[in-house]
């Protein structure tokens, strides 16, 4: 089982169960549908973008619920939206139809998203980034976006960054085995070398084929917590260049395209 998989199948059961609608109210916010938390980014970001077609089309990854896919198919795009579990496209696809939206819902693990297939004038990242968390993971997901992107296209990514109040740089654990050292990250553990949080497991691997074992227990790879900087490094070194960032959000086009009049 891939390590971003049972978090999200558990949150969303939450989500049916507790008659949620959207990822965010498990958390604390029951504004979460009409205020997701990329909203204010996203209503500035496109207001400042120049696409040419008539109905832009636009890819969500990572939609859960679908807050940011309606948000988009609201403001005239015609929108693709996809995640990795059934439970959210359902709500996602019940709460479109509510609204009268006509969205292209599929079930889709995003680091599977093929090279090939429908381009688009805007693909969006709400949150989804710091849960994809293993290197290969990234450079696929990265790849695929820049492939899927049409030359004059926007790439709008919201992430969580490295958060400085969890870290401790006094608390480590060092692996016997590896010598690999982990610093206390609130009550994870964040490996600097590769900017990953790990979430402890336990005795057990718990079916995870990415676990690892640290003094003696399992974890998990869960969050890349990188920061703004480091992000922005990362996009540009997979063939982005940086229009705007600030912040965990970044509105990114192709480095091949080279047209001055996008931001
Ligand atoms: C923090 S939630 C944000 C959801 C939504 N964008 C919102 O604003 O409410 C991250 C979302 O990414 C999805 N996700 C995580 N890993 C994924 C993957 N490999 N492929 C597709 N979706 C994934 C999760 O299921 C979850 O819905």
């Amino acid at each position: 089982m891939k390590y971003y998989y049972r978090e999200h199948v558990e949150g969303y059961r939450r989500v049916a169960q507790e008659g949620k609608r959207a990822w965010g109210e498990i958390h604390g916010d029951d504004e979460a549908f009409d205020a997701f938390p990329s909203r204010p980014f996203l209503d500035t970001a496109l207001s400042r973008l120049h696409l040419d077609s008539p109905q832009p089309r636009a890819l969500e990854y990572g939609c859960g619920t679908g807050p940011g896919a309606c948000f988009l198919a609201e403001r005239g795009f015609r929108v693709d939206a996809i995640d990795l579990i059934p439970a959210a496209i359902d709500i996602a696809k019940r709460i479109a139809a509510e609204r009268g939206l006509d969205i292209g819902f599929a079930v889709h693990d995003v680091c599977e998203l093929p090279t090939d297939g429908p381009r688009y004038d805007l693909i969006v990242d709400s949150y989804c980034l710091q849960g994809i968390v293993l290197e290969h993971d990234r450079e696929r997901l990265f790849g695929a976006v820049r492939a899927r992107l049409r030359p004059t296209g926007y790439y709008l990514v919201s992430s969580a960054v490295f958060d400085p109040a969890r870290y401790s740089e006094d608390a480590v654990v060092v692996d016997d085995l590896s010598g690999r050292r982990y610093h206390a990250y609130g009550d994870d553990l964040f490996a600097a070398d590769t900017d990953t949080v790990y979430r402890k497991l336990g005795a057990e691997k718990d079916g995870y084929e990415d676990a690892i074992r640290i003094a003696g227990a399992w974890w998990l790879p869960n969050r890349c917590h990188r920061t703004h900087e480091a992000i922005g490094e990362e996009l540009q070194a997979a063939g982005f260049v940086i229009l705007y960032g600030n912040g965990g959000h970044f509105v990114c086009a192709r480095d091949d395209v080279g047209r001055s009049d996008m931001w």
